[in-house]
């Protein structure tokens, strides 16, 4: 069958699938009001509320519910782990299954596709016991490798199996990088081959970085794509996400700023030059988030739900639960700063460290929610026990507790060594919360400082990585806090105001998409 006839023949199908019943006229207008139509197959290891472990869980749900209506057939291709909870497994159909090599071995390896809608978009997960019957989607690399080659060319495979050929696939971060490798070679000659591919680059901290042979084995990819300007990182290892950059249409990062500082050497992780090479086909897009799930106004976990008439009054009632509920002593004229974040060396909890005590001044009261290395959580366990009553160490993945903290805190800290894009302080500005940050990635694209001469800003910031700057940050919030509440106040609406939903980025995504298929 032709390329335009099997695409029109995949468009009449996939309108059928998302809503069940025949397109109307006028859902046909208001489609062409919203410019040309593409599909796009989203490819990735996580997405909320399936399975959620940081801010690519968040992006792979928000957006591709966005691009839904802005006329794009979208599906999300995920692993099927066991983690995901009971009651979304339950509403999973199965839409078939097939078996498919692998590696070198020669074995079949089962390939389930189970589905769920919502939204307008379709969830396609891969089924496979062998590889995701973990209790979390990532363990270690020697499990990772070969559960994530066989994700990346299983997704592929299940594409031509529903016979549902998207115009882009778009993948993310180095789980889902193999994917445009696979689709120039082993796909090149079939429906989903002809697909252009897109790689977003969430976190160039994370590569994929594994002996070659093993990479090789369980690939299965051909020997060529072995190569210093590929797949190989030095003489013992190979490198999935450089393989990906080196063989996908256009690389997008989840910040105009990270997109230019991944070129560098200090914070191009290794490949700055490889990106340079590819500089070309590199665009920011910065994050937004989920203004829906993320609505003080509506949001069912808070005790005193808010807009910005009334977010001064009840931010006071939601400050007082949190502090109930977490044994700090209740008392509104308190600042709380939190943090809401996994404690890697990545989100700058050195300087945390370095300026607690200097911060706990008998008015200020510190939550931290987060889990990571062990030295991070012991060290704020032990400033809990030092500060009873103002410090509180949240060692736990809490959902709840989140919410609690974005909306019951006065400001939020985001200091980190370097952030491609980062949503706490995004969430923290749309619940009233003010981010204190270091201007790096997308925190320096989202947050701007505070001006004190014209009263303009979202928050308090500062350039380089030194946990003095950082303190005097703090202290500038501090001043503006205890001595000019109005000014305050006139900020946290300011931030509530600030647009920081999807609407734009979604947008920019889908020019991208339709640059990369040019037709009507
Ligand atoms: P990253 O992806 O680097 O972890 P982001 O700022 O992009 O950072 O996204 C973090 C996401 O994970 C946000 O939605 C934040 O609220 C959430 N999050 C981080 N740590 C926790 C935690 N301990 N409990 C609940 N949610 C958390
Ligand atoms: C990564 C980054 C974070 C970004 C998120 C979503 O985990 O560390 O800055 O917001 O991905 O794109």
């Amino acid at each position: 069958m032709s390329r335009k006839k099997n695409r029109k023949k995949n468009f009449v199908k996939q309108i059928a699938v998302v809503n069940k019943t025949p397109v109307k006229q006028e859902e046909q207008m208001v489609q062409m009001d919203l410019g040309p139509r593409r599909s796009v197959a989203f490819i990735g290891s996580e997405c909320y509320p399936f399975v959620k472990t940081g801010g690519l869980g968040d992006v792979m749900s928000a957006l591709p519910k966005t691009l839904a209506k802005l006329n794009l057939d979208v599906k999300v291709i995920l692993p099927r782990y066991k983690c995901i909870p009971q009651k979304f497994q339950e509403k999973m159909e199965y839409r078939g299954s097939f078996y498919m090599d692998l590696c070198s071995d020669g074995k079949q390896y089962y390939v389930g596709i189970m589905e769920y809608q919502k939204d307008g978009v379709v969830y396609d997960f891969i089924d496979n016991d062998e590889f995701f019957s973990w209790g979390n989607p990532y363990t270690n690399l020697i499990d990772d490798i070969p559960k994530f080659c066989y994700f990346a060319k299983a997704s592929l495979a299940a594409l031509n199996y529903l016979d549902w050929t998207p115009d882009i696939v778009h993948c993310h971060d180095w789980q889902a990088a193999l994917v445009p490798l696979y689709l120039r070679t082993c796909f090149q000659n079939t429906n989903v081959g002809r697909a252009s591919a897109v790689l977003t680059i969430h976190n160039l901290r994370f590569q994929g970085i594994y002996d070659r042979k093993m990479i090789q084995y369980w690939s299965g990819l051909p020997d060529y794509v072995f190569n210093k300007d590929c797949m190989i990182q030095n003489w013992l290892d190979a490198n999935m996400l450089k393989g990906g950059i080196a063989y996908c249409n256009k690389i997008t990062t989840v910040s105009n700023t990270y997109a230019g500082e991944i070129q560098t050497e200090e914070y191009g992780e290794g490949l700055a030059a490889h990106l340079r090479y590819h500089n070309n086909k590199i665009r920011g897009i910065v994050n937004g988030i989920d203004t829906d799930n993320w609505n003080p106004a509506t949001d069912k976990l808070l005790t005193a739900n808010y807009d910005t008439e009334s977010a001064v009054e009840n931010k006071k009632i939601n400050k007082k639960a949190l502090q109930e509920s977490l044994g700090l002593e209740v008392d509104d004229h308190k600042m709380v700063i939190g943090l809401i974040s996994r404690l890697t060396n990545q989100k700058g909890l050195d300087l945390v460290n370095t300026v607690v005590p200097g911060i706990m001044d008998g008015n200020t009261q510190v939550v931290v929610l987060g889990t990571g290395d062990a030295w991070y959580e012991n060290t704020f366990r032990y400033y809990e026990y030092k500060y009873k009553g103002s410090f509180c160490a949240y060692i736990d993945y809490n959902e709840n507790v989140a919410h609690d903290i974005y909306s019951g805190c006065d400001a939020i800290l985001v200091p980190s060594r370097f952030e491609p894009c980062g949503l706490t302080q995004l969430i923290a500005m749309r619940y009233g919360t003010v981010p204190i940050v270091r201007e790096t990635g997308g925190l320096k694209d989202t947050v701007s400082p505070y001006n004190m001469y014209d009263n303009t800003g979202n928050g308090f910031t500062f350039d380089r990585y030194e946990s003095g700057l950082l303190y005097d940050a703090i202290n500038r919030a501090k001043t503006l806090y205890f001595e000019s509440r109005k000014y305050w106040d006139d900020m946290v609406i300011r931030d509530m105001n600030k647009d920081v939903s999807w609407e734009k980025s979604a947008k920019q995504y889908k020019d991208l998409y339709v640059e990369l298929t040019p037709r009507n």
